[in-house]
This record gives structure tokens, sequence and C-alpha cells, in this order.
């Protein structure tokens, strides 16, 4: 009942609002020496009076179910007071017609406390910003570089702003908590503080989120958006690292579990697919019709581009086409060996492609290993799936941007901890091709 009452507030306040601004007019006539408006500032006023009394009650009760700023509502609710104590004088000196210059003081006190009190009321409907120009919806900041982001800024706040704020923020104050900034964070809500440093399973401000959905205490209310299974590991990682609000992620330590939540906060990797600033001699066109004689994919990347993708179709080299690769080193920036298995002579002319941007190594075997692979600087996409490799340094690809490992031996959380610019594909993807990957079946091929 007292709740029904209690949402008829703000539809009522604009009654007080409307009588004393009207009121404040035929006071602003009478002063004018405009007598005949007397008796209708006499209604005027006698009105106002117990519509003021009327909405002061309902605000009081609206209030009372709490949720708003306690601190707009304290201002708000005095400013109201004494609002309607003013109205009550100057409602008593109209009719003792008292006309000295406090009274008219008192006409302009009485009409700036109603702006006041207005303006309070806005804040408390509207926001305490409502009146500023600037949106206040919240921007989440972008990450290019997870291990650069700020922890609490750039991690736990977005969190925060997306799941608690309609809550717990400058607009409500639920359970007297706001997350909605630093010290209302360490200040805590009606039960104490949220956080106990280090200690995620003390800490109000997770534990909470744990709980059954079923629990009144669970956070955020059921029904309302919750947070996701990496939000929850980095909440919880961030106060068992003491609960910054000013470390990097690179300053703090964290298991694999926090690795690869944090990995899921990296950027899908742009990648540029032909190296930059780089002049190559003209395509050596000899050597690329020997190869493709052989049965070997290779093209241009483009119809007027130096640079080459080269498909071996999983097919051995002979000592003629590894000349004829070799003679193509510069131009061969795509690179698939398409399965198979490279012997080390193979593996000296791949090496020596020095402007590789894409390597596809799936389902391949290789007799000196992969480690030579480290020595690409231009390299942005490696493929190793399928591959018998279960540990390698690729520290030295600088430029590393994409690895696939999906079917190797590879731990996906060492990789993480290793690359952590790198994004690491380990799920069922589709391995992309080249125009020259279509599989050509010649005669003697089958025969
Ligand atoms: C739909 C509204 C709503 C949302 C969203 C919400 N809360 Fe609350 N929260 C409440 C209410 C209501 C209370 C007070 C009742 C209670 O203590 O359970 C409360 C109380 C709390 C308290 C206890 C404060 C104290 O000192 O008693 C914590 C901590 C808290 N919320 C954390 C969170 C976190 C963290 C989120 C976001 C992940 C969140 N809440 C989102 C409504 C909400």
């Amino acid at each position: 009942m007292s709740e029904f009452i209690g949402q008829f507030h703000p539809l009522l306040v604009h009654l007080p609002i409307g009588f004393l601004l009207l009121a404040s007019v035929f006071r602003f006539l009478l002063f004018q020496g405009k007598e005949q408006f007397r008796e209708t500032l006499s209604i005027i006023l006698i009105l106002s009076i117990p519509s003021t009394v009327f909405t002061a009650i309902t605000g009081y009760i609206l209030s009372d179910g709490g949720g708003y700023a306690s601190e707009l509502v304290f201002k708000h609710q005095w400013s109201g007071i004494a609002l309607l104590s003013l109205t009550i004088v100057l409602y008593v000196l109209h009719f003792k017609e008292v006309r000295t210059s406090l009274e008219r003081v008192l006409w302009i006190v009485m009409l700036l406390t109603l702006s006041l009190t207005g303006h309070f009321g806005g804040g408390l409907t509207h926001g305490e910003n409502y009146l500023s120009l600037g949106t206040d919806v919240y921007e989440r900041p972008a990450i290019t570089d997870v291990e650069e982001a700020l922890v609490y800024q750039d991690i736990i706040e977005p969190v925060l702003a997306q799941k608690c704020w309609s809550c717990h923020s400058g607009k409500k104050q639920k359970g007297e908590l706001r997350l909605d900034g630093k010290d209302w964070i360490l200040k805590g809500g009606e039960s104490g503080q949220v956080i106990a440093a280090h200690k995620p399973a003390q800490s109000e401000l997770y534990s909470r989120l744990l709980l059954d959905k079923q629990d009144d205490d669970h956070m955020p209310p059921d029904g309302k958006p919750q947070p996701t299974k990496e939000e929850l590991i980095l909440i919880q990682w961030w106060i068992e690292t003491g609960g910054s609000f000013d470390k990097k992620v690179k300053d703090l330590p964290k298991n694999g579990q926090v690795s690869l939540a944090l990995h899921s906060l990296q950027p899908k990797a742009e990648y540029k697919r032909l190296p930059k600033e780089v002049k190559v001699k003209e395509v050596d066109l000899k050597a690329m019709k020997t190869l493709q004689d052989f049965g070997i994919a290779i093209s241009k990347v483009g119809a007027e581009s130096p640079f080459l993708q080269v498909s071996l179709l999983g097919k051995r080299l002979d000592k003629k086409t590894l000349e004829s690769l070799a003679s193509l080193s510069e131009n061969i920036v795509w690179f698939n060996s398409g399965g198979g298995s490279l012997d080390s002579a193979s593996v000296e002319v791949i090496r020596s492609f020095s402007n590789i941007t894409e390597l596809n190594l799936s389902g391949t075997t290789s007799s000196s290993g992969f480690q030579w692979i480290n020595n690409y600087d231009n390299l942005v996409v490696l493929n190793l799936s399928q591959t018998k490799v279960s540990d390698l340094d690729l520290s030295g690809l600088s430029k590393l941007k994409r690895l696939y490992v999906f079917g190797s031996d590879l731990n996906k959380q060492k990789l993480i901890q290793a690359l952590p610019k790198v994004q690491i594909d380990t799920g069922n993807y589709v391995v992309p091709t080249y125009p020259g990957d279509t599989t050509v079946f010649r005669k003697e091929d089958i025969i």
C-alpha cells in the first residue's frame, strides 16, 4: 500500500511547483499595485499548503522504500521541508497583510528553495548528473593489449558497470552500496566492507555472486544479467591479488585459468597478410614453371604482385625443385606444406623464405623438428595443427598474431603464457585455404 502511495510523489510534485510559481507571479502583481489580485493570491496560497503537505508525505513514503542515493534524499527531503515551512510563513504573512521588505525577501528565498528541491528531486529520478550535457552512458574501455590493460579500470569496472551499476551507483544504492568508483567500493555497503583484500571468499562483492541463484543474497538478483564464468574468474583473481585499483595485468601473478580468461579479452588479431615496405626482385618465371610442372601449386598473390603463394600439396621435393624453390625464397609469402613430411634439405630451403607471413604446416612431419620456425621475422600466421609437436619455443616470432594448434600436443595454457598477444586457436576451425590449394588430379598421379 505505502509503495502504491509513494509512487504518486513524482506526479504530485508538479502541483506545489505550479501553485507556488503562480503565487509568486501574483505577489509580484500586488507589488506593482494591482490590488485586484489579492483574493486570487489568497486562493492560490490556500491551495499550495495542502498540496505541498501531501507531496511531502508521499515523498517520505517513497524514500522509506529505499534504493535511492541517501545523501541526495537527505538534501531533497530537507529542502522540501524548508519549502513547506516557508510556504506556511508566507501564507500567514499574506493573511496578516504584512508587506515588508523582509516578506519580499522571503518570497525570493522560497523560489530559490523551490528550485533547489526540484533539482535534488530531479537528481533522484534521473540520476545525479541529469543536467549535464554529457551522456552518462558507460563506455567500455578498448583493450588492445591485455597485458598492458589496467586490471581494475579495463577489466573489473566494465563488469561492475554492466552487471551491478543499475542498482549500485549514483542512481540507486541498493544495500547502501555504490560500486561506481574506488572510494565507494572501499567504503562498502549497509553491512560493511565488500572486499577483503586477498580473500575472495570473504569478500561479499565476490562471494555473493557464487551463491545459489535462488538465494535472496545472490547478486545480481535472479533475472538480471549475470556475470560470465570468465568474469567471475577475473573478479576472484583481482581480489586474490589484493584488489588493486592501479596495477596492470602484467604486474600480477596469474594461473592458467586466469590466463585463459584474460585471453578471451584480447581482441581478435588483425593481421596484414603481405609484408609492408619490402622490395623484392621480380618473380623468376622459369623457376615457377619448373615447380608447376612438378605438380606444386604456385601462383602470384595478385596479378602485379612480386609475392607468391605456394602449396606443396604434400609432395616430396627433389634436388631440382628445391633449387627452383630456393631461387624464389624472397618472393614466397604464403607457404603451405600440404601435409606430408619434410626432410632436412627441404627445411633448409623453407627456412630461408625471408618474407613469409603465413606458414601452414598442418599435418606435416619434419625430420628436423620445428624449432627452425622461430627464425621468421615477418610471420603473422602459423598453423601447426595435427603436427606431432609437443614443445616449441616460438618467442622469436615477434610479429605472430595467430597460431593454430588443434590436434597437436602443444599445451595451450603454456603457449598463452609465453605468447600473450597471440590469438591461439585450438578449436574445430576451418583451416584457411589459398586459391592455390585446389587439388589437381592429374592422370599420371592416379595411374
Ligand atoms: C537489480 C538490482 C541489483 C543488481 C543489478 C545488483 N544488486 Fe547488489 N543488491 C541489490 C539489493 C536490493 C541489495 C540489498 C539487499 C541485500 O542485501 O541482499 C544488494 C546488496 C548487495 C550487497 C550487500 C551490500 C551490503 O553491505 O549489505 C553486495 C555486496 C552487492 N549487492 C553486490 C552486487 C554486485 C557485485 C552486483 C553486480 C555483479 C550487484 N550487487 C548487482 C540489488 C542489486
